[in-house]
């Protein structure tokens, strides 16, 4: 493993305690039903009843277990072994099928035999990835003829932007370069599900891919994009200065619409 994804591992080992406790995941209230799950996720992949799914890097779960509830047959696959534990015991306590395989990603096809309806995979996925092609090649080899793959993400032009100052602080800063080879170090003492909690593995590390890299892997590994969306809120409170609205998307204050925080692509084999 090279030394940036090594750290990313160490802090998403230590993400899976602190996530799972947070009422972020809001884990307990899981365990009586419901989806973990938001409008554009749902909507993103439509009816998956009877459907094989595919949940790339799916954490511990939660997500998963919800297309199991939507009436999918899940897969899902993350290269945290303490994140696959949790995901396994939750669909032994839940009852709901499910097959949990703990992998890199990009190591996928050694592990892992089959193909699917439906690859997915959503929010704080691709920026813990240093390289889309050969990414772009294991979503393509997992799917089946006619199957299609799914992705909402944070947008790459919010990755420019640094956390803000403590609300109400009305700047966002561009800090980070929309274009980079090398890895951007980010260091939080708390979690994007839980921003009190006090960790150990404070630094992380972020590829920050331009759209056009994001569409071009998936183009080049013979995937057809059938659409490309772009959203002006977020999913988690990326920036000290998002609100969270009725529909539990966070915007910016005053209905400002200036910024695209996440994206979307449906692309078909
Ligand atoms: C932000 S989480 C995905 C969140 C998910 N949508 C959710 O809310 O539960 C990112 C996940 O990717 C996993 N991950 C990061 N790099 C990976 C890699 N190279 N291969 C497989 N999983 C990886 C982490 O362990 C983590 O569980």
């Amino acid at each position: 493993m090279d030394k940036y994804v090594k750290t990313n591992y160490e802090r998403w080992q230590e993400l899976v305690e602190v996530n799972s406790r947070s009422p972020f995941y809001g884990l307990e209230r899981f365990k009586k039903g419901g989806l973990f799950l938001d409008r554009l996720e749902r909507e993103g992949v439509g009816d998956i009843k009877g459907k094989t799914l595919l949940h790339l890097m799916c954490h511990f779960g939660m997500g998963t277990l919800s297309f199991a509830r939507m009436g999918a047959q899940v897969t899902g696959i993350d290269f945290s072994p303490k994140a696959i534990a949790l995901a396994r015991s939750l669909s032994k306590e839940l009852n709901l099928p499910a097959t949990f395989v703990c992998s890199d990603v990009y190591e996928l096809p050694l592990n892992l035999e089959g193909q699917f309806d439906i690859v997915f995979t959503s929010y704080g996925v691709l920026y813990f990835l240093p390289d889309l092609g050969p990414w772009a090649k294991v979503v393509a080899h997992f799917l089946a003829p006619d199957g299609f793959f799914y992705i909402v993400d944070g947008h790459p032009a919010s990755q420019m932007f640094d956390l803000g100052g403590p609300p109400p602080d009305p700047e966002l800063r561009v800090t980070y370069p929309y274009f980079s080879r090398e890895p951007v170090r980010s260091e939080e003492s708390g979690s994007y599900a839980d921003s009190e909690a006090r960790m150990k593995n404070t630094v992380f590390y972020k590829w920050l891919h331009p759209v056009s890299a994001i569409i071009n892997s998936l183009i080049s590994a013979g995937l057809r994009i059938e659409n490309f969306n772009e959203y002006p809120f977020a999913s988690a409170p990326m920036h000290n200065n998002l609100v969270r609205k009725d529909d539990g998307f966070w915007r910016l204050p005053d209905g400002r619409m200036d910024i695209p925080f996440m994206f979307s692509i449906r692309a078909r084999k």
